[in-house]
């Protein structure tokens, strides 16, 4: 049987460090403000950008319940917002047990920021449990370069 998620990267390094402390932090934060009436599901995530400046969102549920947003959306739209244009790292964290895993399309809205290296680490209120690459989560997939476009944009685009 194939497991419901990939299995996390074993040549990754612990969770620890700085920035993951950082990531970890407003991904809790962002968490704790999340618009989840619906699914009572609140989740956060949070970004470095190329820059280094950090980048934090929250699921925003909807009545009409396709409209809501994950989470990856939010912290990517404050990333874009800002000026960032490259992932340099993220932060997924979820209320557990489970780990949360960006949704299929929060993968390509990332990739289309970070290259196949990237990390996406999954946490839950508690720690971080798990760490994927982005080329683990959306192998094979299409991004900018298919389209013959620099990935995270040039100048003014
Ligand atoms: N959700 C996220 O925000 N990110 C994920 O990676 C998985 C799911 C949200 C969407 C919805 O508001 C709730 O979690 C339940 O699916």
């Amino acid at each position: 049987m194939k497991p419901e998620s990939p299995a996390p990267d074993p040549t990754f390094p612990d969770a620890t460090g700085p920035d993951l402390s950082r990531l970890f932090a407003a991904a809790r934060a962002a968490q704790d403000r999340a618009y989840a009436p619906y699914s009572l599901f609140p989740v956060g995530a949070a970004l470095l950008d190329e820059s280094g400046a950090l980048h934090a969102g929250c699921n925003v549920e909807n009545a009409a319940y396709p409209v809501g947003t994950c989470a990856e959306a939010g912290a990517i739209a404050a990333m874009v917002a800002a000026g960032g244009r490259r992932i340099a790292a993220l932060l997924v964290l979820g209320p557990g047990p489970g780990l949360v895993t960006p949704c299929g399309a929060c993968r390509q809205r990332i990739r289309e920021f970070a290259g196949p290296a990237i990390r996406v680490h999954v946490a839950d209120p508690v720690a971080i449990r798990a760490a994927f690459t982005v080329g683990a989560l959306l192998p094979d997939s299409f991004g900018p370069d298919n389209l013959g476009a620099a990935p995270g944009g040039t100048d003014g685009g």
